[in-house]
């Protein structure tokens, strides 16, 4: 597969079908992950793969502490948004109700509760940055993580990534034991896709070349 095809075919899964992936097929897209390019060669990622029993495990303490705090997923701008991206997640939502009304699922809802139950994916990559670096080489971790989104596909692997553990960050150290000087920087859902789901026929449109490409 062509890098240019793994980019144009990739999309967010949202049902994962409840099929386990093999141990070598992780390491290599791990290794292929941590290929990434990094300032200074800091590599200031660490990745943490989760796998089997423990991810319904983890789950479950996400979910606990969602129905005690109920924060769900929504922009991290504590202002109200200029119109333009107000209408790029709205687009999201909208595109995304008819699917989940087949598949008899409320937007919001099936958003957070999904997202903290990983869609039922078998394995979950969580990403954390080094404390002692400045926020700005979260931009590392970024592109790292981008490497395994496009590897994964060229894998026949679907994934999604998880923002919404960031809220979650306590419950998620605590479970799996990061060390206190690492900062969770995303989760990503990995396996293999339930290609009959509605909610898998998804696709975002993205802006206008115009609207976000300045040529100088
Ligand atoms: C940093 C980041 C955090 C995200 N967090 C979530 C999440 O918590 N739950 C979810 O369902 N999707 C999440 N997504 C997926 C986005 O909604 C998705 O990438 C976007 O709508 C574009 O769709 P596409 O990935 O299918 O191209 C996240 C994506 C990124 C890059």
């Amino acid at each position: 597969m062509q890098v240019s095809d793994a980019i144009e075919q990739r999309s967010s899964c949202r049902a994962f079908l409840d099929q386990p992936v093999e141990r070598p097929t992780l390491e290599r897209l791990m290794q292929l992950t941590c290929r990434a390019p990094s300032a200074i060669n800091l590599q200031p990622w660490q990745f943490t793969v989760v796998m089997d029993a423990e991810v319904p495990r983890l789950s479950k303490k996400l979910l606990r502490a969602h129905t005690e705090r109920g924060v769900g997923c929504k922009p991290d701008s504590q202002q109200t948004l200029p119109q333009v991206y107000l209408e790029r997640q709205d687009a999201l939502s909208v595109g995304m109700k008819p699917l989940l009304l087949e598949a008899g699922a409320e937007f919001a809802n099936f958003i957070n509760h999904g997202s903290l139950s990983f869609y039922g994916a078998p394995v979950v990559v969580v990403a954390t940055l080094d404390r002692v670096f400045a926020q700005g080489r979260a931009l590392d971790v970024g592109i790292a993580l981008g490497w395994l989104l496009l590897a994964a596909q060229e894998m026949g692997l679907a994934t999604c990534p998880i923002g919404l553990v960031c809220a979650y960050e306590d419950v998620i150290k605590d479970f799996l034991n990061i060390d206190p000087g690492r900062q969770v920087v995303l989760a990503v859902a990995v396996g293999y896709a339930d290609e009959q789901s509605p909610v898998n026929r998804m696709r975002t449109e993205r802006a206008k070349p115009s609207e976000v490409i300045r040529w100088y």
